[in-house]
């Protein structure tokens, strides 16, 4: 029985996910099949990927039963506004199913001041029952704040940057109190080497020998503890059972002190009032 966090829409999210982005076409295919037979349940997407079809058919082909996989996906930048819901419709298509258990706006977007306007979209989208649950992904408390100060809709979801250097306590804190479920993308910190931060992983190292797991499964199951929720990639098979792993570690509290205290190298964290994706 996997792990779930219950949503402000009572819907229950597996608390573990499998990435897509940036896997496409029939490696994304063998990327989500290999992971449902594994035992992911959560499968993230995005318009934005351009791997929704490959996705669809890595879950035909899994043979698992589309009412137990929780899919997203979420609205690229260039689909917010009057194309919104048209963009759900394709994305359903593409997908090869007729509902989406959670669509998130994929980036704030300032610049383009669409946002208020895909969010009361998503709203009546998920009145139609095209989507379970809704939600948002890269918005700060300030800007998650200002769009529910506008549209008095609240969200399930927020999906954020975190991982074992970027921590994002605050945020993730603030989501909480809101009500809002945080969601890691990311949680493995690879985004870091785009700014050439070399990171150290001697402490995840240290608490994974205690267990007998991967590093990998540590920072995973350490996110899963603080209790939120995580998606992580691997096109591997190997590192997917590996990854599930974290569902079944127990941290010490000797170990989550260590994990709390490791050093900090926001420098990769995006920032989501200066970056902006269609
Ligand atoms: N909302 C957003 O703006 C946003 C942004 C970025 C990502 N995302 C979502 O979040 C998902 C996860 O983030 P991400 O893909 O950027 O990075 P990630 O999951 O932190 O890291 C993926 C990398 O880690 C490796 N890896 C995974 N498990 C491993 C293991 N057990 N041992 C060794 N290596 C392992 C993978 O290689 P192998 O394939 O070789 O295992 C891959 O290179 C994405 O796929 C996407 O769905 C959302």
């Amino acid at each position: 029985m996997m792990l779930t966090r219950t949503l402000r829409s009572q819907c229950a999210m597996p608390a573990l996910g499998l990435g897509t982005w940036p896997i496409k076409g029939p490696k994304c295919i063998d990327l989500v099949r290999t992971g449902l037979e594994s035992g992911f349940r959560l499968i993230d997407t995005a318009q934005m990927y351009t791997n929704e079809v490959s996705t669809g058919m890595g879950i035909a082909q899994s043979g698992v039963n589309r009412h137990d996989i929780f899919l997203t996906t979420k609205v690229v930048g260039c689909n917010q506004g009057k194309l919104t819901r048209e963009s759900v419709e394709m994305s359903l298509e593409r997908l090869g199913t007729d509902y989406l258990d959670l669509i998130l706006i994929h980036w704030p977007n300032p610049s383009l001041g669409r946002a208020e306007a895909t969010w009361e979209t998503l709203a009546n989208v998920r009145e139609e029952g095209l989507t379970m649950s809704i939600g948002l992904s890269n918005f700060s408390l300030t800007q998650y704040d200002a769009l529910v100060d506008a549209t008095g809709v609240e969200a399930d979801v927020n999906q954020v940057q975190i991982d074992p250097w970027a921590r994002q306590s605050e945020l993730v804190d603030g989501l909480l109190e809101r009500g809002v479920m945080p969601q890691a993308w990311g949680p493995l910190g690879t985004r870091a080497a785009r700014h050439n931060t070399e990171l150290d992983w001697s402490v995840l190292e240290t608490v994974a020998a205690r267990h007998g797991v991967s590093p990998h499964a540590i920072a995973l199951a350490d996110q899963l503890g603080r209790g939120f929720a995580t998606v992580v990639r691997s096109s591997n098979p190997e590192h997917q059972l590996a990854n599930l792993k974290a569902l079944e570690i127990e941290l010490t509290d000797q170990d989550k002190a260590d994990l709390a205290g490791m050093a900090q190298e926001t420098v990769h964290l995006y920032d989501s009032t200066v970056e902006e994706e269609f």
